[in-house]
C-alpha cells in the first residue's frame, strides 16, 4: 500500500453479533484510491467500468480495495490472491467459500466516505452510511416500518437502520415491503423479514467531517 491516506479501523459495539467483524473506512478521495491500489486487481477494474460516473467508478474501487484489506487480515492471504465477486445491486460475495468457512461482506459509501465490513461465520452482514442532513423521500419515509407515535430514532437513523437490515437480508429496496420491526432495546432494533431475524443497530463513534449517520446489520440465515 502507497504512503498516504491509510484504512481507519472502525470499532462496532452493536449488534453483538457483528462484533467479531473487522470494519474499515477511507475517505472517498483520489488519495485514498492512490493509496489502496495495490490491492486492486484487474477484475475490480474491469468490474469499476460499469460505473459510468467517475466519482462512482471511485468509490467502487475503493471499497474494492478495502474488502480486499480487510479479506486479507482475516483469511491470511495477500489481498490480490482473494477471489472477489462484486454483482450489480447484489452483496460483495467472496469465491471459494470452501477455505473461508463463510465469510459475511457488505459495503457502504457516501459522496465522502466508504466503509467496508466482513463477518467470519454463517451471519449475513449490512452496513448503511449516510451524509448527516440527508433526509429519504417522503415516500420511502412513509414505508418505513415504525409506528407513528415511536419516535426513539430520527428518521435519517430509522432509514440507516432499514438500510442495513436490507443489505443483510441481501434484497435491498424490494425487500422493504416484507421487513417488520419487531420490538427494540438498548442494543438495537430487531426486525423480521420472511422468517429472518435481523438485529440492525446504530453506528456510533465514527468521527470526521462532514457528519455521517450509519447503522450495521445482521441477519440470522434460515436453513
Ligand atoms: C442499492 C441499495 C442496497 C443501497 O443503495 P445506497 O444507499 O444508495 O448505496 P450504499 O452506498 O449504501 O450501498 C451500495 C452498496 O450496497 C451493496 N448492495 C447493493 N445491492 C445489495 C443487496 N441487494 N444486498 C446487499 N448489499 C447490496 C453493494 O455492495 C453496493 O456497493 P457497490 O455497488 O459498490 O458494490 C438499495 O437499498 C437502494 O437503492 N436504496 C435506496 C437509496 C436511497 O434512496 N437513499 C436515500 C438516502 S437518504
Amino acid at each position: 500500500m502507497a504512503a498516504g491516506v491509510q484504512p481507519e479501523a472502525v470499532r462496532v459495539i452493536w449488534p453483538v453479533a457483528a462484533r467479531r467483524g473487522t470494519y474499515y473506512r477511507l475517505p472517498n478521495s483520489p488519495a485514498a484510491l492512490h493509496a489502496m491500489a495495490s490491492c486492486l486487481t484487474g477484475s475490480d477494474r474491469q468490474a469499476a467500468r460499469r460505473h459510468r460516473h467517475p466519482e462512482r467508478r471511485r468509490a467502487f474501487l475503493i471499497a474494492s480495495a478495502l474488502l480486499r484489506f480487510a479479506l486479507s487480515e482475516v483469511l491470511g492471504r495477500p489481498p490480490g490472491r482473494i477471489g472477489l465477486e462484486r454483482r450489480p445491486r447484489r452483496r460483495p460475495r467472496v469465491l471459494s467459500p470452501r477455505w473461508t468457512g463463510g465469510v459475511a461482506l457488505s459495503v457502504a459509501h457516501t459522496e465522502r466516505w466508504i466503509l467496508v465490513g466482513v463477518l467470519p461465520g454463517r451471519l449475513r452482514l449490512g452496513l448503511d452510511l449516510e451524509q448527516a442532513g440527508r433526509q429519504p423521500t417522503a415516500n420511502l419515509a412513509q414505508r418505513l416500518p415504525w409506528p407513528d407515535t415511536d419516535k426513539t430514532a430520527l428518521l435519517l437513523q430509522r432509514w440507516t437502520l432499514v438500510e442495513a437490515a436490507l443489505k443483510a437480508h441481501g434484497l435491498g429496496l424490494t425487500g422493504l415491503r416484507a421487513l417488520q420491526l419487531r420490538g427494540s432495546g438498548h442494543q438495537g432494533w430487531r426486525f423480521l423479514s420472511e422468517d429472518w431475524p435481523i438485529r440492525s443497530a446504530a453506528l456510533t463513534g465514527l468521527p470526521g467531517y462532514p457528519g455521517v449517520v450509519g447503522a450495521v446489520a445482521v441477519a440470522e440465515v434460515m436453513p
